[in-house]
């Protein structure tokens, strides 16, 4: 039993309804620069939401872990000794420090550095000198790591809320599936990651690069200009290639967001990747409808933070650092099926294009830091951003699941600061009894 007792005070709420003009297209840039919201942030959408911890590929044997954040919460993803993949918080129950500072490795026990207390790859507390020294009311079964509730994967991909209440996590991707499945159920091998972790830090707010991926395919031609040029085999600009494609983007009630062209002849660019595909079986298994769209191309967002990009494998996950910064952590994902220079032949493809000094990245980074450097300006911060590209031109069309709009539009990104607001607004599990 604990006697201590946080006082709400220590967490002031604000009501966000004045923010976000979800109906409108309308956004208020303090969400992007302010410290209580912020801190908000953390207690309501990231500690309640599924949020992306690894992929299953990075854990073959008992003892294998991987450190990553759940928001701005330091954990351990680790196989025990039954392969389950668990997770916890990675911080020592006696004064906080991290009991594994490692990105990843191989473990049988995770022994604290500051004064040594240990755990097992399942959270135990195995070990804590002069033991002696504590009252006979403490028991090492109390004080183990505190453990993730929940833990799931989907076709690969492991997820982890703190929310012992939240819906499953199928439940939660809901209709987004479909478009995940597109990239990630290509011929029921699955996938791996493959080359490590990228890691860098952007001065943006983590939403800026969030709903992007979730809405955006108006900037790819401006922004990208030379980089698609540079990629084109006659060096010509990208506009008559792409600027007319037609395609759909897809607005989920719970903040997702996947846009693509549509082509029946759509590929993938990486040329060695391209020649082994087998597309008419991918067609066999998944459908017309994902092959000449989401398969090979566009961007995706499983809100509130993890993103990924079909055409090289690149999955990412946008981790808040404070309202001003994110760190970008990065991985390429390749069929199992692969033979082992197509793999390399994605990985590359991958690094070149959206890889930590990519063209494509570069220029995405450079905008977001953009938005943000001058944003804190007082006029600035109070002038309101436009969301209202494809107003009102969501439907179900028939062909796509869920909610669709045109391929150019902000429908995905109202989606998403729907949600964000509404989670804003609502009290967490871990504020119930407060
Ligand atoms: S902080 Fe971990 S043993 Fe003291
Ligand atoms: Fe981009």
């Amino acid at each position: 039993m604990s006697n201590l007792r946080r006082p709400a005070e220590l967490s002031p709420t604000l009501d966000v309804s004045g923010l976000v003009d979800a109906d409108g297209g309308l956004l208020d840039r303090a969400i992007f620069t302010d410290q209580t919201i912020y801190q908000q942030e953390l207690r309501r959408v990231f500690a309640p939401s599924w949020l992306f911890l690894a992929h299953t590929s990075q854990f073959t044997k008992p003892g294998d872990f991987f450190t990553t954040y759940l928001g701005e919460d330091p954990v351990i993803v680790a196989m025990d000794k039954t392969r389950r993949i668990r997770a916890y918080l990675n911080s020592c129950r006696h004064r906080g420090a991290r009991v594994c500072r490692a990105d990843f490795g191989t473990a049988k026990a995770f022994t604290c550095t500051y004064h040594g207390w240990a755990y097992d790859v399942a959270g135990t507390l195995i070990s804590v000198p002069n033991q002696a020294g504590y009252p006979e009311s403490f028991d090492t079964g109390d004080w183990g790591l505190v453990e993730v509730p929940q833990v799931d994967s989907y076709n690969g991909l492991i997820f982890g809320t703190w929310n012992p209440q939240a819906p499953s996590l199928r439940e939660a991707l809901g209709e987004m599936t479909w478009y995940m499945d597109a990239m990630l159920d290509h011929d029921g091998q699955g996938t791996e990651a493959v080359g490590g972790v990228h890691k860098w830090v952007l001065e943006g707010n983590w939403k800026l690069a969030a709903e992007q991926f979730a809405t955006d395919w108006y900037h790819v031609n401006m922004s990208h200009a030379s980089a698609l040029m540079a990629l084109s085999p006659t060096g010509k600009g990208p506009r008559e290639e792409i600027v007319h494609r037609s395609g759909r983007q897809y607005a989920d009630p719970n903040g997702h967001g996947a846009g693509f062209p549509v082509h029946p002849k759509n590929r993938f660019d990486a040329q060695p990747v391209h020649q082994w595909f087998d597309y008419a079986a991918a067609r066999e298994r998944l459908g017309e409808a994902q092959v000449e769209g989401p398969l090979t191309n566009g961007h995706a967002t499983v809100f509130p933070n993890f993103s990924y990009l079909p055409v090289n494998g690149s999955i990412r996950i946008w981790h808040p650092k404070g309202p001003d910064r994110m760190e970008v952590w990065a991985w390429t994902l390749v069929d199992r099926s692969m033979p082992d220079e197509v793999k390399e032949a994605q990985r590359l493809y991958n690094l070149r294009t959206f890889g930590p000094s990519g063209i494509f990245e570069q220029d995405d980074g450079e905008n977001w830091s953009e938005v943000q450097a001058i944003s804190r300006g007082f006029v600035t911060n109070r002038t309101p951003l436009n969301y209202q590209m494809g107003l009102g031109s969501e439907r179900d069309d028939g062909r796509y699941p869920g909610t669709t709009s045109e391929l150019y539009s902000d429908a995905a990104g109202r989606a998403f600061y729907r949600r964000w607001q509404s989670l804003m607004n609502t009290s967490a599990w871990h504020e119930e009894n407060t």
